[in-house]
C-alpha cells in the first residue's frame, strides 16, 4: 500500500538561505539539500549508475550480502524508516528480507518529492507493506515517525548513500546524537559510510568525464533561477571537485569563470564573484575504520556489526541504541 506523500515544514526558507549563502564574508556557500529537485535527483540517479562511482554499487552488494544477518540484529522490526530514501532501490533489498518478520511500515523521508514518488513505484508488489513518504527533512521526519510507532517491536532505521559524510565531523556528532535521542533503546540503526581510498578514484567519482556530476552541482544554479527568480550564467561557472587530505574529503564548489554580478530577486541580494572564486555546495568526508565504533561510542550507540566491501572500500555499520 502507498500513499500521498506527507509534506512537513523546513525551518529556513530556500530564498532565506540562498541569501544568508551568499552573503557571507569569506567563503561564499550553498546548502547542498537543494541540489536535489527533479532534475537534481534524476542526475543523482545517473550518478549511481556511473563507472566511476563505485560507492552505490558497493553498498548494495554489501545489503544484498548480509540482510539476513541485518534482519537479525535489527531484531525483526516492525517500522524502517531511511533518511534521505532517494529511489528506494537500496531499501527493496532490506524490505524484501523483512517480509519474514510480518506487517511493516515503512517511511521513507527525503526533501525531494520526485524520489519519494519514484521510491514508491519501486516498492509496489511488495506485499504487507504500507508505506508512508514524509516530504521534508531528516530529523523531522524521523520525529514523525517515531511519534506514530507502536511499542514493542523495535524499529530500524536506514541512513545509506555514505549521506553521513555531508556533514563535517562534529556536525556528524551532534546529528547522531539527535537520531539516538528519537530512538528507543534496542533500536537499530544502518549507517553506510564510504572508506578513505586515493584521491584519484574519489576525484574521478565526483567529476566523472562525461560531466554527470557537473550537471548535478550547476543545476543548484539553474534551480535558484527558477525558483527564486536568479539570473546566473551556468556558462560562466565550472564544477570543480576538491581533495582535501587534512580532512579527508572531496569539497564541490562551482567556480566563477570570470568577474561577475549576480542577482537573485526573492532572496534580495546582488553578489558579485571575483574571477576564480568559488561557492561551496558539498562536501563528502571520507571515514576510516578505526574512528566508526568511536562514533558509535561518542553517540551512545553500540557498534554491533561492521561489514566492508573490498572492491570500493566501503563500511556497512549496525549499530544498537544503548
Ligand atoms: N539513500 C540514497 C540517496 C542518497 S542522496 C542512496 O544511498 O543512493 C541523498 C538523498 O537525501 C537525496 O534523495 C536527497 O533528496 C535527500 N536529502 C538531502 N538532504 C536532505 C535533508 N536535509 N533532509 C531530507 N532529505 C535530504
Ligand atoms: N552522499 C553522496 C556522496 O557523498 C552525495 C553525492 C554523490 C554528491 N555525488 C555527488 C554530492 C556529487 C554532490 C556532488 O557521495
Amino acid at each position: 500500500m502507498a500513499g500521498q506523500a506527507r509534506n512537513l515544514k523546513p525551518e529556513l526558507s530556500f530564498a532565506e538561505e540562498v541569501r544568508s549563502g551568499l552573503t557571507k564574508a569569506g567563503q561564499k556557500e550553498l546548502p547542498s539539500k537543494y541540489l536535489y529537485d527533479d532534475v537534481g535527483s534524476a542526475l543523482f540517479e545517473a550518478i549511481t549508475h556511473l563507472p566511476e562511482y563505485g560507492l552505490t554499487r558497493a553498498e548494495q552488494r554489501l545489503l544484498q550480502r548480509h540482510r539476513d544477518e541485518i534482519r537479525q540484529a535489527a531484531g525483526c522490526p516492525a517500522v524502517v524508516t531511511e533518511l534521505g530514501s532517494g529511489d528506494g532501490r537500496k531499501a527493496r533489498t532490506i524490505l524484501e528480507s523483512l517480509r519474514v518478520c510480518g506487517r511493516l511500515t515503512y517511511y521513507p523521508i527525503d526533501v525531494s518529492a520526485a524520489a519519494l514518488i519514484r521510491c514508491n513505484r519501486e516498492l509496489l508488489g511488495l506485499g504487507a507493506l504500507t508505506v508512508v513518504g514524509l516530504e521534508g527533512p531528516f530529523l523531522e521526519g524521523l520525529a514523525r515517525a517515531a511519534a506514530e510507532r507502536e511499542p514493542g517491536r523495535p524499529m530500524l532505521v536506514l541512513f545509506l548513500g555514505s549521506t553521513i559524510g555531508n556533514f563535517d565531523r562534529p556536525a556528524a556528532v551532534r546529528f547522531l546524537k539527535s537520531i539516538r535521542g528519537l530512538l528507543a533503546p534496542g533500536d537499530a540503526l544502518l549507517l553506510g559510510t564510504d572508506l578513505q581510498k586515493p584521491a584519484e578514484r574519489l576525484l574521478a567519482a565526483y567529476d566523472d568525464p562525461a560531466g554527470v556530476t557537473a550537471a548535478f552541482n550547476l543545476n543548484l544554479l539553474a534551480r535558484i533561477n527558477r525558483e527564486l527568480g536568479g539570473d546566473f550564467d551556468l556558462r560562466q561557472f565550472a564544477h570543480e571537485a576538491r581533495f582535501c587530505e587534512a580532512e579527508q574529503r572531496i569539497e564541490m564548489h562551482l567556480r566563477s569563470r570570470r568577474l561577475q554580478t549576480v542577482t537573485v530577486r526573492e532572496a534580495r541580494i546582488t553578489v558579485t564573484l571575483r574571477e576564480g572564486e568559488t561557492i561551496w555546495t558539498e562536501a563528502c568526508h571520507k571515514f576510516s575504520l578505526r574512528e566508526l565504533p568511536e562514533l558509535a561510542a561518542k553517540t551512545n550507540f553500540h557498534p554491533e556489526e561492521i561489514w566492508v566491501d573490498e572492491d570500493w572500500p566501503f563500511a556497512l555499520n549496525l549499530w544498537l541504541a544503548k
